[in-house]
């Protein structure tokens, strides 16, 4: 996949592996927006990827709440004009959680795809990944 010219949301981006995806992806060409609860540092890492040359964008939400996290994938979207890649790296989903946010399945697939799904943003053209998750389950 050419990352050039596209449009990424990574969650946990304001620091660690988070941060350093998103730098890498703006490295490639992306545009990238950056969804965490800090937001102090969720700034710092949109004025690294600014400096690379690249949109960025921030978006305080909690990926364990619901509303939230559909509300990230809509900022981004509008924001940055469309939305291409997705990294699930603030990584929180024990298979309970999935259950209760969404009602759904919890055992092969996650709920941010999902949401980005039910929001009609592409989905054929789109790559889902999780760098990493603590808990487990799909
Ligand atoms: N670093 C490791 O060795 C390692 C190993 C296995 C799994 N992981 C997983 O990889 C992911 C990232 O690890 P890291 O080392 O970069 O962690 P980190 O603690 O350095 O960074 C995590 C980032 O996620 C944000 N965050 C935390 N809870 C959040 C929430 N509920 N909603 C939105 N953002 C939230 C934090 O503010 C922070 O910016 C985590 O899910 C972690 O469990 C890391």
């Amino acid at each position: 996949m050419t990352i050039n010219g596209k449009v990424a949301l990574v969650t946990g981006a304001a620091q660690g592996i988070g941060r350093g995806i998103a730098l890498r992806l703006a490295k490639d060409g992306a545009d990238i927006a950056i969804v965490d609860i800090n937001t102090d540092k969720m700034a710092e890492v949109a004025a690294e990827i600014e400096e690379l040359g690249h949109k960025a964008t921030t978006f305080k939400a909690d990926v364990s709440n619901r509303a939230e996290v559909y509300a990230a994938v809509e900022h981004a979207e509008k924001t940055l004009g469309g939305l291409d890649i997705m990294v699930n790296n603030a990584g929180i989903e024990p298979p309970r959680l999935s259950r209760r946010l969404f009602g759904l399945n919890p055992t092969r697939r996650s709920a941010w795809p999902q949401a980005w799904r039910s929001m009609r943003l592409r989905p054929r053209q789109a790559e889902c990944c999780r760098s990493a998750r603590a808990g487990g389950g799909d």
